[in-house]
């Protein structure tokens, strides 16, 4: 059926109340309106208790509402079409009906009927239920309600069918959707009538561990477990997978893949029986990871031999236990060999071995094995100019093709690395044509900012899935060959490490479009992200058109601006990765057997990586995608650095020398993370005023960090390359006042590691000083700490012109420490603060090297200014620099 939109234009603009029909104009509608409130949404994103409606489920607020038959009820007896039911009505739960049209009133006459298929077949011999509705499709229908009742008129009948219960849920959210994020003027979309996701598997990952901590999480502890238990109050498990069902999501792996072999024993699983009942009426199966090493140290075996019967025998039972708790079981996840993880290697198996083992005992009870093709060597020879991490996954998994169960799904990172801000597409894809493939790719924002910068990764995430790699000289793009159409495989899907926690899911309020956005794609890999990123927009914050256009411009400049300020050119993210993975630290990627290598010197940057004088990785891609990379002439600029060493004045396609676009990239990245902070400006009083503060304070503190990067990256590459920046920036920093050159009072110049990660190499700490308080009245009154507390002060003596300036203070904010600071202007303090912000690191660094402004300061030739700071014992307080600079009005 093919029914027409229509937009009925009757927008009012006195009570702003747009009524669209969507559904079979004339004969029946389905009617959204926009609600605005004068009073804050009760549901706020910052309300205290976790739930979904802090994400982009809100039904109040600034949004828009689907008006349907207010009757809603499930055909089935299922808990699931108990969650759409709830659902439906929950959208409709406090609308004040008095203030809606006459024609919107009538909208909610009628019944809303949820069912599966085979349901509202019986039920409504009369409805035209397409037949081979696909599991987890829907179809959705409107029709008058006397078409099937006799009696009741005009009313609607409105009609959600699933191919099954879980496809109806989706059926509801899908209507839902539509009505929050449709642009008023916007026409249906073709597949709100009917709908089915392009792949099986939509997974999220989460690597919590027993303890609460979460691996490469940034948004608390975990939801699951706490202190070795599963945890009492699992209301939020409930919430989030209702989260996730409303995209489609249909699995939750709930451990990490690190140290995951607890979890198989009879007490965990006992525990994690509760969670997967939390979850289980939204439709979101659990999986678990295991350790292949489990037989021997949970069962108490002498081997974890793959090949071993009873090794076989051990997995059987122990599968047969969990289905035995947990009937609907997704499967399990498997990290093996790899980052210390035991392996089959240790008998001499491979991993075809190991994940068709696992894959025999899931089979029956129909389970499946996730095997993740994150398998390298972490102790290569760095001096070895063929050795090469990025050949590992291929060079592994593609002579097993073939060999896997087909209950096995080999899970590749998007990149042949490692989650880094821009690598290419890892050639293993086009390397399986007789596996099913699943793409994984980070909701957690582990290189990319972790939640602190905004990064939305959707585009990064389109590139990938849009990539063809012309297998066999054919159209292969990665998105069919994970949903499993491109080499015809029976499984294939896309799975996210999300790393949620109880801090607001993902502790930052935009992070949360990266959530939403993996499960649209791993809906519809077709789907623009400008377009996800309006609809999350209209959901999650409001509908005022300025407030969707600038906010989805900022998500969809954020990671451009990312790759910008922290590594050029497919260099990868030139962070510490052997720590945080979060501030800059260009040279932990060099040295060591980790395999991130850029292989930077004084001459040029970039891996050789060609067939004909590297380390052969390119020649893993099908021959076409081999030859654009092979050659520096067709190689974009973007890889350059991924795929060729090349010298500083190497010319790129773009016309700049490297060194030159390093320096340029670097700049114009900062300058755009510091435009949005304006940018979200614009949107104050137009939206949440909580969610507006909290958005604002992550976007100040990300455009300082981003200047952090780029100096460090900046001053870094001035130093190896020797060749100046032709805009005469790097090296020179107009106002900034070092703070090993100030007077100094108690503090002591130090080194900081690495060196590029501080101006000039050096700041200045307060530890082990002797200073006692200080004596000017006006700075005891700081209320930075009890002023019997030591402290210690810089001093600059201003000799610029006066006038009206910004002044920035760059300190490190240790972690775990709050030191107090003051800038003091002639024994005034002008500003005070606490350093506590939850950054990486107790050692100054690029981690926690953070910047406060305070502006439109009044300063005249002679005047000094101090910063002085009252440092706890486990924080040196330490200080960069500080930067005047004239403040905009003073310009003119
Ligand atoms: C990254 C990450 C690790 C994680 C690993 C993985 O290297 O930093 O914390 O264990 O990926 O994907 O297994």
């Amino acid at each position: 059926m093919e029914a027409k939109a229509k937009t009925l234009n009757s927008m009012s603009k006195r009570s702003r109340v747009p009524q669209v029909s969507i559904l079979r104009p004339g004969i029946a509608q389905i009617f959204f309106l926009e609600l605005v409130l004068t009073a804050l949404p009760a549901c706020g994103i910052t309300a205290t208790a976790q739930t979904a409606d802090q994400a982009w489920l809100r039904y109040q607020g600034h949004t828009a509402r689907v008006l349907y038959p207010r009757d809603v009820r499930a055909l089935g007896t299922g808990a699931i079409e108990k969650s759409a039911v709830q659902e439906l009505r929950r959208n409709l739960g406090d609308l004040v009906t008095a203030s809606l049209s006459a024609r919107a009133q009538g909208g909610l006459g009628g019944q809303t009927v949820i069912g599966t298929a085979e349901e509202v077949r019986k039920a409504f011999p009369g409805v035209p239920v397409p037949a081979g509705l696909e599991p987890d499709g829907y179809w959705i229908y409107s029709a008058p309600c006397s078409d099937h009742y006799n009696g009741c008129g005009e009313l609607n009948l409105i009609v959600i069918a699933g191919g099954d219960e879980r496809g109806a849920l989706y059926g509801a959210f899908a209507l839902l959707r539509f009505a929050a994020s449709a642009d008023p003027g916007e026409s249906r979309p073709a597949n709100l009538l009917r709908g089915r996701p392009a792949m099986p598997i939509r997974w999220v990952d989460e690597w919590d561990n027993p303890d609460g901590t979460i691996e490469r999480g940034y948004a608390g502890r975990s939801i699951f477990f706490e202190g070795g238990n599963v945890r009492e109050d699992l209301a939020p498990v409930s919430e989030y997978a209702r989260l996730l069902a409303s995209v489609g999501i249909n699995g939750c792996n709930i451990n990490n893949v690190n140290g995951a072999s607890p979890f198989l024993t009879s007490e965990w699983l006992h525990g994690v029986v509760k969670i997967a009942d939390a979850m289980r009426p939204w439709g979101v199966h659990l999986a678990m990871s295991i350790d292949i090493a489990n037989p021997q140290k949970i069962g108490g075996l002498s081997t974890y031999d793959p090949l071993d019967p009873i090794v076989r025998d051990w997995w059987i039972a122990k599968v047969n236990e969990i289905y035995a708790l947990i009937p609907d079981f997704a499967g399990f996840t498997v990290k093996a060999d790899s980052e210390g993880q035991p392996g089959p290697s240790s008998y001499g198996r491979t991993p075809a071995d190991a994940a068709n083992l696992l894959a025999a005992a899931l089979q029956p009870h129909g389970g499946i094995v996730l095997y993740r093709a994150f398998v390298y060597n972490h102790h290569l020879d760095w001096r070895d100019p063929k050795a090469d991490r990025a050949r590992a996954a291929y060079d592994i998994f593609h002579p097993l093709d073939g060999k896997f169960a087909p209950n096995v799904v080999i899970q590749t990172k998007e990149g042949p690395i490692d989650f880094q801000a821009q690598e290419p597409v890892s050639p293993l894809f086009a390397g399986l044509r007789q596996t099913s493939q699943a793409l994984e790719v980070e909701v957690t924002q582990e290189y990319t900012g972790q939640q602190r910068h905004l990064v939305y990764l959707a585009p990064m995430w389109k590139q990938v899935l849009d990539f063809d790699l012309r297998a066999d000289g054919r159209s292969t793009p990665v998105k069919k060959i994970v949903a499993g159409t491109a080499f015809h495989q029976p499984l294939g899907g896309m799975v996210a490490v999300a790393g949620v926690g109880r801090d607001a899911w993902l502790g930052s309020p935009l992070a949360m479009a990266n959530l939403y956005a993996f499960g649209r794609l791993a809906w519809n890999p077709d789907l623009a992200p400008e377009q996800i990123a309006a609809e999350w927009t209209r959901q999650t914050i409001g509908i005022d058109p300025e407030v969707v256009r600038t906010v989805v411009n900022m998500l969809m400049q954020s990671w451009p601006a990312y790759v910008n300020y922290t590594g050029p050119l497919g260099a990868q993210t030139l962070t510490d990765i052997t720590g945080s993975h979060y501030g800059p630290n260009i040279e932990s990627s060099e040295g060591n057997g980790w395999g991130q290598w850029h292989r930077d010197n004084r001459l040029g940057i970039g891996m050789d990586r060609t067939v004909a004088t590297g380390t052969g990785f390119i020649g893993q891609y099908p021959p076409e995608a081999a030859k654009t990379y092979e050659s520096l002439a067709t190689t974009p600029d973007d890889l350059l650095l991924f795929f060729h060493h090349v010298p500083y004045t190497y010319r790129l396609h773009s016309g700049k020398t490297v060194i030159q676009h390093i320096y340029d990239s670097h700049y114009a990245g900062a300058t755009q993370a510091a435009q949005f902070v304006k940018d979200w400006a614009t949107l104050e009083g137009r939206i949440d005023q909580p969610l507006y503060e909290q958005t604002r304070d992550h976007l100040v503190y990300q455009a300082g960090h981003a200047i952090v990067w780029r100096d460090a990256i900046v001053q870094y590459f001035l130093k190896q390359s020797g060749i100046p920046d032709n805009q005469g920036r790097a090296g020179h920093y107009p106002g900034r006042l070092e703070a090993e050159d100030a007077r100094l009072g108690g503090y002591k110049v130090i080194d900081i590691v690495p060196w590029e990660d501080a101006s000039g190499g050096k700041a200045i700490s307060c530890q082990g000083s002797t200073l006692g308080p200080p004596e000017t009245p006006d700075e005891l009154a700081a209320p930075i700490g009890p002023s019997n507390l030591k402290s210690c002060t810089a001093d600059w003596t201003w000799t610029g012109p006066a006038g009206r300036y910004n002044i920035a203070v760059q300190y490190f904010d240790f972690r775990g420490a709050s030191a107090g600071y003051a800038l003091v202007l002639n024994s005034h303090p002008i500003d005070t603060w606490l350093a506590n912000a939850n950054l990486p690191s107790t050692r100054p660094n690029g981690d926690n090297s953070t910047r406060r402004t305070i502006s439109n300061v009044e300063l005249k030739t002679g005047d000094v200014l101090r910063v002085r700071c009252i440092p706890p014992e486990n924080d040196p307080a330490a200080l960069d620099y500080i930067e005047v600079t004239p403040a905009p009005q003073s310009r003119n």
